[in-house]
């Protein structure tokens, strides 16, 4: 099945989030877009799915000019959307929130339990998913999480699936099987809007390239494209995809960890005898398969965690029992892994995510007063130098787009005097040109004598920052080795495995 969209425009007050836009899917294609926080691609995508409703233009599907003015519109039409932020419940299982998602569409029934977890069988035995219906949501990996929103779409007979940004949160070997997954998708006729930052994705599952930028087409490209000429298309100027960084000059001890042990509720270790430091003047980053103890160690450097032992020194002071803005206020910045959760209120605005840990402290307040024109143009200030694409201080953040929303929090947390940074997938979400920016900016940070402590399932990013690499293998650190260690010993590492060659 084709989608063809013609002259879509969609205004946000003053801003033109989608500008006379035209694309066509042809049946059978992964077509990827490609473009920067912010361009305008989950508006477009979302007007497709009908959620959002166009100003002017037109949707065809197989050269038919379809109406598409809700979601259910848009399923009995063949279009299914998989999101950028999940929509989930998380305590119920697989099959009862497909029935839960199965809207009434014309064409298709209402679901019960057992008719889900049947078609849930067939979907799963058709694409290899692997997936049990009768799983809780919460305790599945998030590859699998996303395979459930990709059948609650297929279970209408979707011909053209949308994803958005559906690999952010994956870990590289679940990106792979979700590739697979689009792969045997497309064999089967389905199209596919495809939507990511990571330019390997594009390159290796996109049969086309639709590049927007800020709210415009402006070009298409072949997945022979090398990644330069695809970040310069998108950014409009050229990215430079490798980083460049001094050798560290380590100061004192900033960040102590000591034997360290998070429990949970049952009484299971989360974390079991940690014990690292992080000095000034230094990355550390911590490596580790996904769900090997790297959640549970930088919530409780915050005192996130409920049931933490051991000591935790920041500049010589033990933080552990405190509050969550005792500690932060200790000297810690924080970027949180879920921005979602405890990184952003999106009812307030821009200005006023940027200092919920500072408001009641100078410069925003005198004694007891909050101080606006402070506030306002230091926001300003922010915004300007984040490359925040907004439409002001005083907008929403909820308004956001993904991108732009990560940067807020990393405008907050990279701009107060901290001693120590604890960053966790600083970059998720982040468009090639914010990510060489933020890439420069911790290094910044090490630079003028912080002790930074990155969270990456990125290898690259690992890789790019760190001056030393610590491994985390079944809750605790099993190897702290210096950043000149191979990919493969580092694999071996994160499998539990040490290398025999010592380094
Ligand atoms: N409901 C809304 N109200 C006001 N502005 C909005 C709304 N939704 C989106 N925008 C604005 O429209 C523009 C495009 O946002 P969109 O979410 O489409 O970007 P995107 O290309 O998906 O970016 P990202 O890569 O960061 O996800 C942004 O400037 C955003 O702030
Ligand atoms: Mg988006």
């Amino acid at each position: 099945m084709s989608v063809e969209l013609r002259g879509i425009t969609k205004k946000f007050g003053a801003l033109v989030a989608n500008d006379d836009i035209d694309l066509r899917v042809e049946s059978g294609e992964i077509h990827a877009i490609l473009g920067e926080n912010g361009a305008g691609k989950s508006t477009l995508m979302n007007i497709v799915y009908g959620l959002l409703s166009p100003d002017s233009g037109q949707i065809l599907v197989d050269e038919k000019p379809v109406k598409i003015s809700e979601p259910s519109d848009a399923l009995a039409a063949g279009i299914g959307m998989v999101h950028q932020h999940f929509m989930l419940i998380p305590v119920f299982t697989v099959a009862e929130n497909i029935v839960l998602g199965h809207e009434k569409v014309k064409g298709f029934g209402l679901l019960n339990l057992d008719q889900a977890r049947s078609e849930i069988a067939r979907i799963s035995k058709e694409f290899n998913f692997d997936v049990d219906p009768d799983a809780i949501v919460e305790n599945l990996p998030v590859g699998i999480q996303q395979r459930v929103e990709v059948i609650r779409a297929l279970i209408y007979n979707a011909k053209v699936l949308i994803l958005d940004e559906p690999t952010a949160v994956l870990t590289p070997q679940e990106t792979d099987e979700l590739l697979q997954v689009m792969k045997n998708l497309k064999k089967n006729g389905t199209s596919i809007i495809f939507i990511t930052h990571k330019l390997r994705e594009v390159q290796e599952a996109a049969d086309r390239i639709t590049i927007i930028r800020r709210g415009k087409v402006v070009g298409t490209a072949l997945p022979t494209a090398t990644q330069e000429e695809l970040a310069s298309q998108m950014v409009g100027r050229p990215v430079d995809l490798t980083m460049s960084k001094k050798a560290a000059v380590i100061g004192s001890t900033l960040l102590s960890i000591s034997n360290l042990k998070v429990i949970d509720n049952t009484g299971r270790d989360l974390l079991h005898d940690v014990s690292f430091d992080v000095h000034a003047g230094e990355i550390v980053a911590v490596a580790g398969v996904q769900g090997n103890g790297q959640t549970e160690l930088a919530r409780a450097i915050l005192n996130l965690e409920e049931h933490v032992s051991g000591n935790i020194l920041i500049d010589g002071v033990d933080i552990v029992g405190r509050s969550v803005k005792n500690s932060l206020h200790s000297g810690i910045a924080f970027i949180p892994e879920s921005r979602e959760l405890d990184g952003l209120i999106g009812s307030f605005s821009i200005a006023e995510n940027l200092i919920l840990d500072t408001y009641d402290l100078p410069p925003n307040a005198k004694k007891l007063l909050m101080s606006p024109s402070t506030i306002s143009s230091e926001a300003t200030k922010r915004i300007n130098e984040f490359d925040i694409r907004s439409q002001g201080a005083n907008e929403l953040v909820s308004s956001l787009s993904g991108g732009n929303k990560q940067k807020v929090v990393l405008a907050r947390e990279l701009s107060r005097p901290v001693k120590v940074v604890v960053a966790s997938q600083p970059t998720r979400g982040l468009d090639v040109g914010s990510i060489e920016f933020v890439h420069e900016k911790i290094v910044q940070e090490r630079d003028a004598g912080r002790a930074v402590l990155l969270f990456s399932t990125e290898l690259d990013e690992v890789f790019a920052l760190a001056d030393r690499i610590a491994v985390m293998y079944r809750g605790t650190i099993i190897d702290i080795v210096p950043a000149s260690i191979s990919r493969s010993d580092l694999g071996l590492l994160m499998a539990g495995i040490k290398p025999k060659v010592q380094l």
